[in-house]
């Protein structure tokens, strides 16, 4: 009992000592609110940082200590790939975070393919080559003609521009959506009696069928224990 305590705290040293290291050598990533996040979770038994505490998920991702049962870089890229095929395709990710983690995993798993990230939090340090890092919003002026893919990971107000985008250029998309929002836009039939993301899913996917897009398809990744809905087109 006594080595197998000792070996917890060696590892929760450990851990806290990387955090440490990185926090230090990468003071622009984040900025103080950020880094008070990243404090706080240090205490935490073990990794309970959760879905909503995105900032801690990248930096336990980046650091390669976040396990695969939480790690939703890890799970959603996976579902994007078995979905879409990104290997040879141009994909967009908007609202990419600080630390782009979703987009290195799929940066990591394309052959030809490319992924562009739009965020204005983004801490751009070391990419893949074919990663771009765009420090700005992404807006629906934006040009995505020549994208296949335009997806987001809890984008928060950037899911009904994604969607409106996607729409207006006739491109596919999957978005993780947030339990809030904050932009109204798009939906201003929004009803509410129901509530988000209930009324945004019905609504994006009456828009998906009028614009022959296919059909909306919502999945949970119940394989990471977590109910944040993923809405997509497929065109089947
Ligand atoms: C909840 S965070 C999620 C970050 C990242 N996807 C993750 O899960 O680690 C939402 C991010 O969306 C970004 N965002 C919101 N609206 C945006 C827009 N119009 N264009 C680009 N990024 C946006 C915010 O700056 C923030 O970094």
């Amino acid at each position: 009992m006594m080595i197998l305590a000792g070996d917890k705290v060696n590892k929760k040293v450990e851990r806290i000592g990387m955090i440490i290291d990185y926090l230090r050598d990468n003071e622009e990533a984040f900025n103080s609110m950020e880094k008070w996040q990243v404090l706080k979770a240090l205490d935490n038994e073990y990794f309970e940082c959760g879905m909503h505490n995105y900032i801690t998920l990248q930096l336990y991702d980046e650091l390669g200590i976040l396990p695969d049962s939480l790690n939703p870089y890890k799970a959603f890229s996976k579902f994007v790939n078995e979905t879409f095929d990104i290997k040879n395709k141009s994909v967009i990710e908007i609202g990419g975070g600080n630390i782009p983690r979703l987009a290195k995993r799929i940066a990591s798993m394309q052959e030809l393919g490319t992924i562009t990230v739009y965020d204005p939090r983004l801490y751009i340090k070391d990419k893949l080559s074919n990663m771009k890092l765009i420090k700005r919003r992404f807006s629906s002026m934006n040009n995505v003609s020549s994208a296949d893919l335009l997806i987001g990971l809890l984008p928060c107000g950037a899911s009904s521009i994604i969607v409106k985008s996607a729409v207006r250029h006739n491109k596919d998309f999957m978005i993780v959506l947030c339990d809030s929002h904050n932009n109204l836009e798009l939906f201003d039939q929004y009803n509410e009696d129901l509530d988000w993301p209930f009324s945004f899913i019905e609504n994006t996917r009456k828009i998906v069928d009028e614009n022959n897009m296919g059909k909306l398809k919502v999945k949970y990744l119940k394989e990471i224990g977590n109910n944040y809905p993923i809405i997509y087109n497929d065109r089947g």
